[in-house]
């Protein structure tokens, strides 16, 4: 399959030569620059590195690998400028464009799965899915099929697609004896692109004591954080009904259709992404959220829901009853049920306003300002100027503070994790990814990387980059943004070509590592025993207090201790 020729093309092609066809490069530093070919460039923007094989403009934003340069140039698809450059440097590319392959491997593999759901083996699972409503309607519009409880199930009889196409699918991994079938005894979910393509597979335990759902790891054909569960079926009716349900999980989707809200995508669980948003926005300007209650009021929902809020979507928080879900909902209220929670439905804003309400104590001091740290976090990602005005107000009013103070404490002093004496033309999180990407973190930093804890634009890069790590191999840039969607592509490559002049670089990883990750840290771990503290008070419970304050101040002390070293 694709991925190691990809590699070898884009190993055998000089990137300065390529791109100097086009544009004037000088040498500069230990890169080239030019002069933007894809906007309006006076100064020259573009920067060219040989040694990475990635270029990227700091004017317009766009950037890559010389794949994406011949694409974005040319007008030409992936698979044509990949033959394209192979051509050029003399590699051999096996059988029709690299990607349609692996369609057509996807298909057939559902194919597999839905066969066996119906065969003899299947009959747990078929069992399994009537007992949860869902029929054969179903398993035929969702693709649902089943893994088969053995090894090597699927390798035996797809064998002949070959084992590179399905280990680039990552449907089967390597062990010490050889391939193995990644999902086995499970009800599989076929996730399929907007376009109805089936791009990848989920598949659902039928027992306990395994983790329920397994997934496939991000391949060519899929990136987590880039599809929307049921997307192609919905998209029709989102458009003519002007608005979109999202929920979190598969059978979320399915049940939500079936009671008659074929308007319904799902986010599969993780943090929304602008990508998602983006996807979204194509089809309508208005999107319901719809979590079940504890998932809605997360810091990665809240997070979401402002991505989604910046794509230009109105966006309303549906609350749904104690411990149900849209699935258990939809199947034991049906629709009438599901429509009373549905417009029931608040803003985002006056959702937030009122989630604080509930978690926090207001009355306190400690409340208060356990409630404030909480906006102040997400006050950044918020742009718009009427959302930022509704907040503040609203906050205002709730705190029982002067306007004017709430607004300068949003704003204010973002923590110290945002003091920007150190570096202030590059924010912490960009230098940590700089570091990341050109293999300078170390290993234990490397070991207590969260996704969840970078921006959505980067967690695919991240995610990548890690998979790569744990695997055994040592990542590099260019490798890594043959396998990432076009935008991720263009984030690497700024990343990786940031240009820093540093007078001590071990010091500066230490320095970026802490602002980014250790002291936001600590911040949450002391929001967060403010809010107990709070309760405690409130509660009169004075030992836990003393217990929680002691705590406190020895977190408050180490996170002195870190502002210290760093200045
Ligand atoms: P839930 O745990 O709420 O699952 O996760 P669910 O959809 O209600 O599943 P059922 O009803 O128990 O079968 C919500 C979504 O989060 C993702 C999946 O997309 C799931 O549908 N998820 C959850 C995972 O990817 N992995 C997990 O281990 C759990
Ligand atoms: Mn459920």
């Amino acid at each position: 399959m694709g991925r190691p020729e990809v590699d070898e093309v884009k190993s055998r092609v000089d990137i300065v030569e390529l791109i100097g066809r086009y544009v004037t490069l000088k040498p500069g530093g230990k890169n080239h620059k030019g002069r933007c070919p894809f906007h309006p460039d006076d100064t020259p923007s573009l920067v060219v590195s040989r040694e990475k094989g990635l270029w990227h403009c700091f004017g317009c934003g766009a950037g890559g690998d010389a794949i994406g340069f011949l694409m974005r140039i040319e007008r030409l698809s992936f698979p044509e400028a990949l033959a394209r450059l192979a051509q050029e440097v003399g590699v051999e590319l096996k059988g029709g464009g690299a990607k349609g392959e692996l369609y057509r491997a996807c298909q057939a593999v559902a194919q597999f799965f839905s066969r066996q759901l119906r065969g003899p083996g299947g009959a747990r699972a078929r069992h399994y899915l009537l007992s949860r409503g869902i029929g054969e309607r179903e398993w035929e519009s969702w693709g649902l099929g089943y893994a088969p409880d053995a090894w090597d199930g699927l390798l035996r009889a797809l064998g002949h697609l070959g084992v590179e196409t399905l280990s680039a699918l990552g449907l089967v991994i390597k062990g010490e004896r050889g391939y193995y079938d990644r999902f086995r005894g499970r009800v599989m979910f076929t996730l399929r692109d907007d376009q109805g393509r089936p791009v990848a597979f989920a598949g659902r335990a039928l027992g306990e004591g395994q983790p329920k759902y397994l997934n496939v790891p991000n391949t060519p054909l899929f990136t987590k954080g880039t599809l929307l569960f049921g997307l192609d079926l919905a998209k029709e009716e989102i458009r003519r009904r002007g608005r979109a349900i999202l929920v979190e999980g598969y059978t979320d989707v399915i049940s939500m259709h079936a009671a008659g809200f074929p308007e319904t995508v799902g986010s599969m669980g993780t943090a929304l992404t602008e990508g998602q948003a983006r996807l979204l926005s194509r089809y309508t300007d208005r999107v319901v959220i719809a979590y079940d209650r504890d998932a809605a009021g997360s810091a990665a929902s809240l997070r979401g829901m402002v991505v989604l809020r910046e794509a230009g979507l109105r966006v309303e928080v549906a609350q749904l009853p104690q411990g149900e879900d849209p699935d258990s909902l939809a199947r034991t209220q049906g629709q009438e049920g599901v429509l009373e929670v549905l417009e029931a439905a608040k803003p985002f804003h006056r959702f937030f306003l009122d989630s604080l309400a509930e978690r926090y104590e207001l009355k306190s001091l400690n409340g208060k300002e356990a409630a404030l740290a909480e906006a102040r976090e997400l006050w950044p990602r918020i742009r718009s100027l009427p959302l930022r005005h509704e907040l503040a107000q609203g906050l205002a009013e709730l705190l029982a503070l002067p306007e004017e103070e709430v607004r300068a404490s949003l704003r204010g002093t973002r923590c110290p994790l945002h003091d920007e004496k150190t570096d202030d033309r590059i924010a912490a999180e960009d230098l940590v990814m700089h570091f990341l990407l050109s293999g300078k973190l170390p290993e234990q930093a490397l070991a207590q990387l969260e996704v969840d804890e970078f921006r959505a634009e980067y967690r695919p890069i991240v995610e990548r980059w890690l998979d790569l790590w744990r695997a055994g191999s040592a990542p590099d840039a260019q490798t890594l943004a043959g396998q990432l969607d076009e935008d991720s592509q263009a984030h690497l490559a700024r990343l990786s070509l940031l240009d820093l002049k540093l007078a001590d670089e071990g010091r500066a990883v230490d320095d970026a590592l802490t602002r980014f990750l250790y002291l936001p840290r600590i911040e949450r771990r002391l929001a967060r025993l403010r809010e107990e503290m709070a309760r405690a008070e409130q509660l009169g419970d004075t030992a836990a207090l003393r217990r929680l304050e002691a705590e406190y101040q020895e977190l408050a002390r180490k996170r002195l201790t870190l502002l210290r070293r760093r200045s």
